[in-house]
Order: C-alpha cells, then sequence, then structure tokens
C-alpha cells in the first residue's frame, strides 16, 4: 500500500508503526526499561513511574473526553476497553495509601508531559491520535510482559492488586482488539500534512516517555547514593522506601497540584543573565580603554 508517497505506508497504523521503529527501540533501552525488563525493578522505582502514568492518565483521558464527539478522534474513542484511570487510581491507593492524592510525586518530566497533552488536545485535537496511539497499543503490547516480571520482582499476589493499570479487564482478546484498533485509526480522514505531523507527534510522545525514564532513573541513582551516605550521619531518618517518604520535597518534584515552575527552568535564565551581564562588563571596559 505504498502507492501514492513513497516511503511512507498509506495506512496511519503502517506508517506510525514504522516510523517509531527506532524511538521505539529506543524506548525498549533506556536504563530504567533495561533494569525493568532484567527484574531490577524496586518498590521505589515502580511506585514512582506509576505515579508519573497516573498524572499523564489523567491528562490523556481528560483531553480525550474533551474531544470524543471530534471526528478527528470520535472513532478510537473506546473508554471501556481501554481508559486508565480509574485502574491507576486503585494502584495509588494501593501504593500509597488512602491519602495519596496529597502524597505522590510529580517530577518535572511528567509535567512536561502532561502540558504537551494539554496543548495538544486543546489546540491541536488532530495530533491526539498520537498521544493514544503510542500509550494504548504500547500498553497491550509490552506492557503485559511488563506486568509479570513487577509481580515477580516485587512479591506481588497474582489476584493483580498494584498493577491493576496492566489488566485490561474489558479486552478479552489484546491481538484482536489492536487490529480493531488499527482499523480505526486508518479510518480517520487526513491530509497527507496533517498525517505527517501525526507522525512527528508520536515520535514526540516516545521522546516524552523516554525523558520520564531518564528522570527517573536519576533519582534514584541519586536517592541510592544518599542512602548509603546515610550510613553515618545520626541526623537522618531511618531508611525508608520511598524517594518522598522521609524526604522534603524539592520545589521541582511537587507532590501533587498544579505544575510548578521548577528550578530546571529557572537554570537557563540565570545563565542568560551571567552571560549578559559579562558582555555589558567586557563593553564597558573596552570603552573605558579607549
Ligand atoms: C521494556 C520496554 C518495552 C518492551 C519490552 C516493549 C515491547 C513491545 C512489543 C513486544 C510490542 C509488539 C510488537 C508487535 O506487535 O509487533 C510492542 C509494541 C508497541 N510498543 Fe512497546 N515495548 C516497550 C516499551 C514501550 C514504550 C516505553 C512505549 C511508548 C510509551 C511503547 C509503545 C509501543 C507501541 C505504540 C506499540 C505498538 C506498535 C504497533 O503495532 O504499531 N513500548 N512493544
Amino acid at each position: 500500500a505504498e502507492r501514492h508517497h513513497p516511503g511512507m505506508p498509506q495506512d496511519l497504523s503502517e506508517a506510525l508503526k514504522e516510523a517509531t521503529k527506532e524511538v521505539h527501540i529506543q524506548a525498549e533501552n533506556a536504563e530504567f526499561m533495561k533494569n525493568f525488563q532484567k527484574g531490577q525493578v524496586t518498590r521505589e522505582g515502580f511506585k514512582l513511574v506509576m505515579a508519573s502514568l497516573y498524572h499523564v492518565y489523567v491528562a490523556l483521558e481528560e483531553e480525550i473526553e474533551r474531544n470524543k464527539q471530534n471526528p478527528v478522534y470520535a472513532p478510537l474513542y473506546f473508554p471501556e476497553e481501554l481508559h486508565r484511570k480509574a485502574a491507576l487510581e486503585q494502584d495509588m491507593a494501593f501504593w500509597y495509601g488512602p491519602r495519596w492524592q496529597e502524597t505522590i510525586p510529580y517530577t518535572p518530566a511528567t509535567q512536561h508531559y502532561v502540558r504537551r497533552l494539554h496543548e495538544v488536545g486543546q489546540t491541536q485535537p488532530k495530533l491526539l491520535v498520537a498521544h493514544a496511539y503510542t500509550r494504548y497499543l504500547g500498553d497491550l503490547s509490552g506492557g503485559q510482559v511488563l506486568k509479570k516480571i513487577a509481580q515477580k520482582a516485587l512479591g506481588l499476589p497474582s489476584s493483580g492488586e498494584g498493577v491493576a493499570f496492566f489488566t485490561f479487564p474489558n479486552i478479552g482478546n489484546a491481538i484482536k482488539f489492536k487490529q480493531l484498533y488499527r482499523a480505526r485509526m486508518n479510518t480517520l480522514e487526513m491530509t497527507p500534512e496533517v498525517k505527517q505531523k501525526v507522525i512527528e507527534e508520536a515520535k514526540t510522545a516516545f521522546l516524552l516517555n523516554i525523558q520520564l525514564f531518564e528522570e527517573l532513573q536519576g533519582l534514584l541513582n541519586h536517592n541510592e547514593e544518599d542512602q548509603s551516605s546515610s550510613q553515618t550521619s545520626g541526623l537522618r531518618q531511618r531508611a525508608s522506601e520511598g524517594v518522598w517518604e522521609g524526604t522534603q520535597p524539592t520545589p521541582a518534584m511537587v507532590p501533587s497540584g498544579k505544575p510548578q515552575l521548577s528550578s530546571l527552568s529557572q537554570a537557563p535564565l540565570l545563565r542568560w543573565v551571567l552571560t549578559f551581564s559579562f558582555l555589558v562588563a567586557t563593553v564597558a571596559v573596552g570603552l573605558y580603554a579607549m
């Protein structure tokens, strides 16, 4: 089916699969994901990634609800089968307890991903398909393997407690459902220009996930160092499992609520101010020398 646009498959489903092949490999090879696949996932790491996914799916599904009647998305509206918010709420309660809403982390990379989802849903709903594709088809594919790994590594009951996110009770056959989903994607009316943008947005969606994994891995490594250097410090609290349990959150990792200006986004401004001051000083010295 490559008659009209050589190099890009005609069907959106095929085009997306092909265009994201490379970033998919990158995602699988992110350190966090590689460790996960080896069964090297801790409760701390799992809680962290699940909390991020909670925020991501709240945003994604809010934008899906906003656009469910819009023909650029409507054929892909499968709330009963796919939507993950309720499952993630169960997982949050399991992992963080009844006050999870106030205690779950909300990291900068998660906020970045969430911001993009709202931007797309509210200003470019034609591209929403790219985000739904990247998450839901991924969850229905590799997600099933990851569920078993997590259950084993974390010693979870086979009843599925703590991993509701990976369980799709309203999908009997994931392979069949993916086929239906691809067929629906291929019914969307799309100009070649929009199709190209959707493909670019899908790659962006993968990159947002990769950045998230990299950030979380960094937080975990950092926390590991903290715990080993705390052996000699009598002032530290008893070692706990969470990045935020027994640790005050920094402004960049607000436990919940609205995105905040993170210290990361202030760094470039500071650098700019310093550069500018330096230039002014240089010119002043130059003028003085004349
Ligand atoms: C450990 C990491 C991962 C593993 C082991 C994994 C594994 C897989 C497997 C086995 C498939 C099925 C391929 C096929 O049907 O031919 C798949 C498909 C897919 N994965 Fe992943 N995956 C991982 C991470 C991710 C991530 C992080 C994302 C994006 C957030 C993602 C998104 C997708 C998508 C969108 C598909 C459907 C491709 C298509 O049929 O068009 N995967 N993955």
